[in-house]
């Protein structure tokens, strides 16, 4: 079913792509790259602790390799805090790489200028998280979603760009002649759409979904979830679907990548992680009981133990003092590489004794 709606997204570009890394480049007929990083990785520099002046380095991405098809979903969950956001803005370039590449249709845009980089963001859009700050309350809806067509001079006329927010209000299901309100008129879910009908305004190929539904009470989950995939469908656009759960991601993605301390852990298609989830981090995510947040109407995914820290991270697998199979002189020792456990099978893992029962 998810290929089909790829496929049936690609049929409907005609721009020649390059594939990136052709190495394991997809089989023949399958949607090509969109966009891909190489071993990226971003370190923020933070002080050592009180009154310290040693600097140091928080590994917020660290060496990350990841792609996303044309009209695919690629899930990304971890805990809060794992690096996913900085992740998602890494690719669209919203923070700059400390190493690494992004390449975005066969083009490594991690040189280009400011004014080179234009065009591209109007293909890249982002909707976040929180539909309650991230829409500005001073505007109306038909300004918010009006300023990137203007921004991109999409409309010809006044009465054109007119016409597109009206079409962007009806295709996120909102009715037109909410136009002239403002956010706080509105529920979560409905500045939610708000947010996506303004993602959608430029035509976007690529939308970092950070967290879209995590905010927004359990009930209204579903029906953003649904619109998200009811788009893709009729626009062909891709996702990085960004979640820290695993429940959620489950519906709406086709392949899915786990990320624990600013490196992916695992990674496979929904079908493979779900049926034989790998690492004992994703087994994890999976077993973790959503408990009630009494502050915000909203579930948390809670395993047990803490996250060590991105600054000092602990020697050997970053995931092994939390781990019940980690093995003495190995997982704390050495790194686990990022691999297949079978090959060709497209499922990666880094665990010395990942699961395979
Ligand atoms: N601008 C920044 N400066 C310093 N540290 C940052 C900055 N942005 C993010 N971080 C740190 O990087 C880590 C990853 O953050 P983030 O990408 O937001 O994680 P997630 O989205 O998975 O919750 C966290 O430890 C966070 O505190
Ligand atoms: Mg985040």
């Amino acid at each position: 079913m998810a290929d089909a709606a790829s496929d049936k997204a690609e049929a409907g570009k005609s721009s020649a792509l390059l594939e990136v890394g052709g190495s394991d480049a997809p089989a023949a007929g399958r949607p090509r790259t969109l966009v891909a990083t190489e071993r990226v990785g971003k370190y923020f520099p933070v002080r050592g602790g009180f009154l310290s002046r040693n600097q140091k380095l928080l590994r917020a991405v660290d060496g990350v390799s990841i792609r996303v098809r044309r009209g695919e979903t690629v899930g990304l969950v971890g805990e809060s805090g794992c690096g996913k956001s900085t992740l998602g803005r890494l690719i669209l370039r919203l923070v700059e790489p400390t190493f690494g590449r992004v390449v975005y249709d066969g083009k490594d845009i991690v040189p280009l200028s400011a004014a080179d980089l234009r065009p591209l963001r109007r293909k890249m859009q982002i909707i976040f998280q929180d539909p309650y700050s991230s829409l500005n309350p001073r505007m109306t809806v038909r300004d918010i979603v009006g300023e990137a067509i203007q921004i991109h001079k999409l409309a010809k006329t006044k009465n054109d760009e007119e016409e597109m927010v009206a079409s962007l209000l009806r295709k996120v299901g909102l009715r037109p002649d909410v136009m002239g309100r403002y956010p706080h008129e509105f529920s979560g879910g409905q500045r939610q759409r708000i947010g996506i009908a303004r993602a959608l305004a430029v035509q976007p190929e690529f939308i970092v979904c950070d967290e879209p539904i995590s905010a927004l009470d359990v009930s209204i989950q579903a029906q953003i979830v649904n619109l998200l995939m009811d788009l893709q469908d009729e626009l062909g656009v891709a996702f990085l679907f960004i979640s820290h759960d695993l429940r959620v991601v489950r519906h709406i993605s086709q392949r899915v990548a786990v990320m624990y301390l600013g490196k992916l852990v695992e990674q496979g298609t929904t079908e493979q992680l779900y049926a034989a989830p790998l690492h004992p981090y994703t087994r994890a995510l999976l077993g973790a009981v959503p408990t009630p947040d009494p502050e915000k109407k909203r579930l948390r995914i809670v395993v047990p133990g803490d996250a060590p820290s991105a600054i000092d991270p602990p020697p050997g697998c970053p995931f092994h003092p939390r781990c019940a199979r980690a093995l003495k002189g190995t997982c704390d020792k050495e790194m686990p590489p990022f691999a297949e456990l079978t090959p060709g099978t497209g499922h990666k893992v880094a665990c010395w004794n990942p699961h395979t029962e």
